[in-house]
């Protein structure tokens, strides 16, 4: 079977197509809004959404060429139906719709988590079930027991910010361009350890909880004493020690959520997905993990079509008639309960 696969949940906009008999990823297109949105230091629904409707055909059109395929080719369509910006949502959830309905194919709707969740699927085939999940994404952080395709427990999640909320926002603090997760990461990997100390929240809460607001106020606190000390723009090395201090505090409340989760389950295989595992430190220490450890390609890292293609691909059994669609943009993944219009 031919899956097209949509993405169109936030400033991403992914096509590709997969082919669930040769489990093979036959070509994949995206375009990236980071740099309209860049201007105004965030993501602006309407513009993201206006976007999508004008990249969904092209970007379509190029992923059927660079795979030799034609339209009548496709069997079936994925697209993300959430969670994600309800306007963004919509402009994927209704070109998958319409395509799929004039092409007279079925539809599948994919849970936008379970994509990520997936993605280190498609480049290390061997991941075998049960796993634990990491999922680190702009919008989530969640630690889910994975026992099989649909089979999701979720053992613990962030309260407030997720981690890549915290990394953006700490990244616009210290005066980086958005979305500045990455880039704070590499200004880190220039910073000196234990320069600056950042509490590590919830660390001993006794489960598998997390919390990232309180460590962007800790952040702010500190920025505006060395502010008074050495005057807006900080030295550097001290903006690098801060990026530091900020990553490991992260780093260090993933690491020992997950160290428990895999000692409270007895799973041995941690499947770590979304943007901030695209993390280097993040990464290196995780390895560390007396676990087997899977990360996604960092292409698959962040939004992209792939990892909806892929994802429905295993749930093929879903294909419904294209009649009628709605979105999810608050949608759990262990729980289907809260769709709307
Ligand atoms: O999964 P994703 O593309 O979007 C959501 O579904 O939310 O994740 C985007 C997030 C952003 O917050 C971005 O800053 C973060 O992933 N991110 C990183 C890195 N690369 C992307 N955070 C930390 N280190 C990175 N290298
Ligand atoms: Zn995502």
């Amino acid at each position: 079977m031919l899956v097209l696969g949509i993405e169109s949940s936030c400033d991403e906009t992914g096509v590709a197509l997969f082919d669930s008999n040769a489990n093979r990823l036959l070509s994949q297109t995206l375009h990236t809004q980071m740099a309209m949105h860049a201007e105004y230091g965030g993501v602006v629904p309407e513009l993201a959404s206006r976007d999508h409707i004008k990249r969904l055909v092209p970007l379509t059109k190029r992923c059927l060429q660079d795979a030799q395929k034609q339209y009548n080719d496709i069997d079936v369509i994925a697209y993300t139906k959430g969670p994600g910006l309800g306007g963004a949502l919509l402009a994927g959830a209704a070109f998958a719709n319409a395509l799929a309905f004039s092409l007279n194919k079925p539809v599948i709707e994919v849970h936008h988590l379970e994509g990520h969740l997936l993605s280190p699927l498609l480049s290390e085939p061997e991941i075998q079930f049960p796993f634990i999940a990491l999922l680190v994404s702009g919008g989530h952080t969640q630690i889910i027991a994975v026992r099989g395709i649909g089979n999701y427990t979720l053992l613990g999640e962030s309260i407030d910010d997720a981690a890549g909320e915290a990394f953006d926002k700490t990244a616009k603090l210290l005066g980086l361009p958005y979305p500045g997760g990455a880039q704070l990461s590499q200004l880190a990997a220039l910073g000196q350890p234990e320069k600056f100390h950042f509490p590590r929240p919830m660390l001993h809460s006794g489960d598998l909880n997390m919390s990232f607001s309180g460590l962007k106020t800790a952040v702010i606190t500190t920025v505006n004493r060395l502010r008074a000390q050495h005057g807006f723009r900080l030295p550097e090395n001290i903006r690098h020690d801060l990026c530091r201090a900020f990553q490991d505090a992260v780093i260090d409340v993933l690491f020992a959520k997950v160290q428990s989760a895999l000692h409270q389950t007895g799973i041995s295989q941690l499947v770590v997905a979304g943007g901030v595992s695209a993390n280097d430190a993040l990464r290196e220490q995780l390895k560390t993990l007396n676990a087997q450890v899977f990360f996604p390609r960092l292409e698959w890292c962040t939004d992209n079509g792939a990892m909806i293609a892929f994802a429905g691909a295993q749930h093929l059994d879903k294909a419904k008639e294209a009649a009628g669609f709605t979105v999810a943009p608050r949608w759990s993944l262990c729980r289907e309960n809260d769709s709307i219009q």
